[in-house]
């Protein structure tokens, strides 16, 4: 259950994000669109991050996957065979009184009947079904043969190019196909800041496989997935696997998973691991006439092969990992007095920037051409900022805020002033312990790429 704290633990975390350039409203500077966010300069990168090493490892390290890239409009008849045309709704209930529209399960009830969650009212329509695709036009006429919607999921596109990617990539059964991209759906209530959008992300893998394989792979790949979010920093604790019950779960799945995360506003679904049967593939091949079966080699046989889908929503994770590296803590200012300090711990590999250096005057040319050329040396390996601006303590806390894991000051010892012993070193500062480190210039990309990976 999420308390006061939580809701103020939020707020800091939506404000710090404002501040810092990770998260803004869409189209803020004429009010905002409901349901969509735009990523600022650090924002955009942890979400590179996280893309990039999902795909690295869902496919680059795996012998068994293969990627693609869909486009977002498609033929209509994709989605009439889906099934998103006729059942991709909420049932929506509106209130009479403050004129809210509401999701059905949104309404509360203390025992007297269906109430407004926002007024309390009880004047209240019956549930209607509301699909949640975006309607378009193609071409220049708007007319019912030119409809088509936004996807709003980037599954379809893997089923119905199954059989060119079979073709062209010789995979054997199982396989998988993985795809990262937008998708659409006209939420009746976007919430929690970018937790429920109407345009967002989605990371999905379809693996497939033989029908007597797909409850096993189901296991599997929600083991895979916990992994997965463990590697990024996500402790085990906070995640929490829900078997989802047969009267919720879609009529074709015979088995599905939701991975939800403790969010300061609730436990919340992050991904669905959900092993879809021959249901896509089937509909696809019925409605398209066109044959999207497997040739087992040794048997001999043809067949339509079931799917294992990992689905996992790029925004929502961005918000998790964000909210789970927020943290303060106390640390000594300039002058040693102890003041309260904002750190982001990301882990390494999916923090924004990577590496902060500092000269530790900006008016000694020495220390500034130095620490330069660090900037140079480190760039080809990883995304690194230079400042020079303000006291080295300020600057630290600037970096801490964004969740910079290390910084590296270039002082006088590092020209040798001092001790020609120290000449090419520099400190090398941990994020989290605040620990500082005596390094040599030479030896900073090894030490860096390996921490960073
Ligand atoms: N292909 C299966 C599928 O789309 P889903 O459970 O509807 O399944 C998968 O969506 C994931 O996509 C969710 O677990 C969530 O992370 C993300 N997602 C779904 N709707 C979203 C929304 N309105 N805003 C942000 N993320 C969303």
């Amino acid at each position: 259950m999420s308390t006061a704290t939580d809701a103020q633990r939020m707020e800091k975390i939506v404000s710090l994000c404002k501040r810092r350039g990770f998260i803004f409203q869409s189209s803020e500077i004429y009010g905002g669109l409901n349901g969509a966010w735009d990523y600022g300069p650090l924002g955009v990168e942890l979400k590179r991050n996280l893309k990039n090493y999902w795909w690295r490892v869902m496919v680059h390290e795996r012998d068994d996957v293969v990627g693609m890239d869909g486009s977002i409009l498609m033929n209509r008849a994709v989605w009439k065979a889906s099934g998103h045309q006729d059942t991709f709704s909420d049932p929506m209930v509106d209130c009479r009184s403050c004129k809210a529209r509401l999701r059905a399960d949104q309404l509360i009830d203390k025992g007297k009947g269906r109430q407004c969650p926002n007024c309390g009212g009880k004047d209240l329509t019956e549930p209607r079904a509301f699909n949640l695709m975006f309607k378009t036009y193609v071409g220049a006429t708007e007319d019912e043969s030119s409809v088509t919607y936004l996807r709003p999921e980037t599954a379809q596109a893997i089923f119905v190019q199954f059989k060119n990617i079979l073709d062209v990539s010789r995979k054997k059964l199982p396989f998988g196909i993985a795809q990262i991209g937008k998708a659409f759906r006209n939420e009746i209530n976007p919430r929690n800041f970018n937790f429920r959008s109407r345009e967002f992300e989605q990371m999905e893998l379809e693996y497939f496989c033989r029908a007597e394989e797909g409850m096993r792979l189901l296991e599997y790949w929600k083991e895979e997935r916990l992994k997965f979010y463990e590697s990024i920093g996500i402790p085990r604790d906070k995640l929490h696997v829900v078997t989802v019950p047969d009267e919720e779960r879609a009529f074709y799945s015979k088995g599905t998973y939701d991975i939800e995360y403790d969010f300061p506003f609730g436990r919340q679904e992050l991904e669905g691991v959900a092993y879809r049967t021959d249901y896509d593939l089937a509909q696809h091949q019925k409605a398209s006439g066109k044959s999207l079966e497997y040739f087992d080699e040794e048997t001999k046989q043809k067949f339509i092969p079931h799917v294992v889908e990992p689905s996992a929503g790029v925004d929502r994770t961005v918000l998790a990992l964000i909210c789970d590296a927020y943290s303060e803590d106390e640390a000594p200012d300039d002058k040693g007095k102890m003041e309260t300090r904002i750190v982001l711990r990301f882990h390494p590999r999916i923090a924004p920037v990577k590496c902060a250096i500092f000269p530790l005057l900006k008016n000694k040319e020495p220390l500034v051409a130095k620490a330069k050329q660090i900037v140079d040396l480190l760039r080809p390996h990883m995304f690194v900022f230079y400042d020079e601006g303000g006291a080295i303590g300020r600057r630290y806390r600037r970096q801490d805020e964004i969740g910079t894991p290390f910084g590296i000051t270039v002082d006088f010892e590092t020209l040798g002033e001092k001790d020609t012993a120290l000449r090419d070193t520099v400190t090398l500062r941990e994020r989290d312990s605040m620990k500082q480190e005596r390094v040599v210039i030479k030896d900073l990309v090894e030490i860096l790429t390996s921490r960073i990976r």
